[in-house]
């Protein structure tokens, strides 16, 4: 809770002086900060070009600038002895659709709710998500947080581009429990900054005076 705090007064702060911009971020679905989650749906039809991820794990794709990014991240994780492995990236309307009502079968739909984002909700839409694990695994758990691959994840993937979506201690904001292996690209620019101050997204994007993100969707993608 201090932690929030601390956050919340450092964004403020920076906002005030001036040190950060306090221009709007892209609303272009083809930006970085296109701002997926709950409340704000993707269209059925959503599906953005994409190309497969160079790397360990699963065959997976992503949106071009996302992927070359995760590319240079897993570079630089090996160079630090650091193997990370891909999983999970790009999923269609329809892919995620079944991912969902998988778990929902198998938890019920308050435990589903959780983890698992409703068809048109999930940032794996956009193809700028990617779930990362541990060489040689493909399990996705908090444990993930406290292993050298998942600190190493959090401590650089800023640098990158990335950020951690799904933070430990905001479910109430972002509406998902902590997914220490889920990176959501950004850009370096607001990566850094949403590094430094540690809040999710939403709150982020709130601090750019969009109390209200004030469209919609199928505005954006023509439906
Ligand atoms: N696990 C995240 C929230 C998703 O399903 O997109
Ligand atoms: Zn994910």
């Amino acid at each position: 809770m201090l932690g929030k705090v601390v956050s919340i007064i450092a964004l403020s702060a920076a906002l005030l002086d001036g040190s950060m911009k306090a221009a709007l971020p892209d609303k272009n679905i083809d930006g970085n900060v296109f701002l997926v989650n709950r409340q704000h749906a993707l269209s059925k039809v959503y599906s953005p070009a994409v190309r497969k991820v160079i790397g360990p794990g699963m065959s997976q794709s992503m949106r071009d600038d996302a992927a070359a990014a995760l590319e240079e991240m897993f570079a630089a994780a090996k160079a630090d002895g650091i193997t990370l492995s891909i999983v999970s990236g790009y999923r269609s309307y329809s892919k995620q659709s079944t991912i969902y009502s998988r778990k929902k079968a198998s938890q019920g739909q308050e435990a589903a709710d959780r983890v698992s984002a409703r068809p048109g909700t999930s940032e794996h839409q956009l193809g700028m998500a990617m779930d990362v694990a541990r060489k040689g695994s493909s399990q996705l758990n908090t444990k993930f947080g406290t292993t050298a691959e998942g600190k190493w994840v959090s401590a650089n993937a800023h640098r990158f581009g990335f950020i951690i979506r799904y933070l430990e201690d905001y479910e109430d904001v972002t509406g998902y429990m902590y997914e220490p292996w889920h990176v959501r690209y950004v850009g370096k620019e607001h990566a850094q900054r949403l590094y430094e101050c540690g809040l999710p997204m939403e709150m982020y994007m709130s601090g750019f005076k969009l109390e209200v993100y004030d469209y919609l969707i199928h505005q954006v993608t023509n439906e």
